[in-house]
């Protein structure tokens, strides 16, 4: 059993602020030069953010559209909860339709819904309440995946890492960048490398940026090196989030995600998905039925509004991909680990 981690030690940057008034998300567009924070007062202010990338990462977009429901519920006036439902169903279906592959958006909206439907006039402090829990549960169910995750991690070992999953895409800790938290302070990770993660570059300019705040020596690579650098030994596991996990395992994260799980199959490394059940959907049999979503293509073609690519080429952005549940290892959630996952599995674990 490891030392509990001391998470004062880590951590410390927060992408969403609820001031009471307002919401205030840290604009990931810039960082990691630049830490501003931008303010949304609607709710279609909140979905516009969440479109660009002002906030990002999936247990992150499902906070922020919490509290955008907050922020609609200004505008309307209604009884009780199930008047007020009706009234904030065409904010609540703006804000579901601003990304479409993380459920967690989705999944956080039902929440709203579903506790505006026995409120009654106290229905606005019932949202808020709802908001607040939504975001402190996530941040209780990152720790807690931290020291589940670090637990099946030799002493010694190298981990590679894709995308942003720490706290900028959390309420805090992270999911697969708090299993590297929590293992770097436990001792049994001693080496850490993160991919670019193009074309929005969120392992170049997030993660590293986030390591070196908290003083873990991480080293990023070019995507395209990655296979090279499982050849060479050095990694022991990849250990990546999700946007969503279907019910027989299958997981869809980060573009780049499914060709690093093929290559750790190939050279002999694990492969850890690490989410909370609010990225688990049990209502979607397996990856092929998932949506993924298509970016502008001059996220490819053009680098902070200068293009890189000559005019008039031709380019395609899907910004996510599924990753076949039988090249998974191991998949945490708050609620336990789900060895070599399928179907029953999944079931076993999640059974509504
Ligand atoms: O397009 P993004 O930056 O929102 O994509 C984020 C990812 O794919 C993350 O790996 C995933 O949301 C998990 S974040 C804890």
């Amino acid at each position: 059993m490891d030392k509990p981690i001391d998470f004062d030690r880590y951590d410390r940057i927060r992408p969403i602020r609820w001031t009471g008034e307002s919401l205030e998300l840290l604009d990931q567009r810039n960082l990691p030069f630049a830490v501003a924070y931008d303010t949304s007062s609607s709710s279609d202010d909140v979905a516009a953010a969440i479109h660009a990338l002002t906030v990002r990462g999936a247990p992150a977009i499902g906070i922020a559209a919490a509290w955008g429901v907050v922020l609609a519920a200004r505008d309307i006036v209604a009884a009780n909860g199930v008047d007020a439902a009706q009234a904030l169903e065409p904010a609540m279906q703006r804000l579901n339709a601003a990304r479409p592959t993380a459920v967690n958006l989705a999944w956080a909206i039902a929440r709203m819904r579903r506790v505006l439907q026995a409120a009654g006039s106290d229905w606005r402090e019932v949202l808020e309440r709802e908001a607040r829990a939504i975001e402190t549960e996530d941040l209780a169910a990152n720790r807690h995946m931290g020291a589940l995750g670090a637990g099946l991690i030799a002493a010694g070992s190298g981990v590679l890492t894709h995308c942003n999953t720490g706290s900028l895409a959390t309420a805090g800790f992270g999911t697969a960048l708090g299993v590297i938290r929590a293992g770097v302070a436990a001792h049994r990770i001693d080496k850490v490398f993160a991919g670019e993660t193009r074309p929005w570059n969120q392992g170049a300019r997030l993660t590293v940026w986030e390591l070196q705040q908290d003083g873990i020596d991480a080293t990023l690579i070019a995507d395209a090196a990655a296979s090279h650098l499982m050849k060479s030994g050095q990694v022991q596991w990849v250990i990546v989030g999700a946007d969503r996990i279907c019910a027989n395992g299958d997981t869809a994260n980060k573009i780049g995600t499914y060709q690093l799980a093929i290559a750790a199959r190939h050279h002999g490394v694990k492969f850890m998905v690490v989410a909370p059940s609010s990225t688990v959907d049990m209502e979607t049999a397996s990856g092929e039925l998932i949506e993924i979503e298509e970016r502008d293509t001059a996220e490819l073609l053009s680098f902070k509004g200068a293009r890189t690519v000559s005019e008039g080429v031709r380019a395609w952005n899907p910004v996510f991909d599924v990753t076949p549940h039988d090249l998974i290892d191991a998949i945490v959630t708050e609620q336990g680990v789900v060895e070599r996952p399928d179907a029953m599995r999944m079931q076993a674990l999640f059974k509504s």
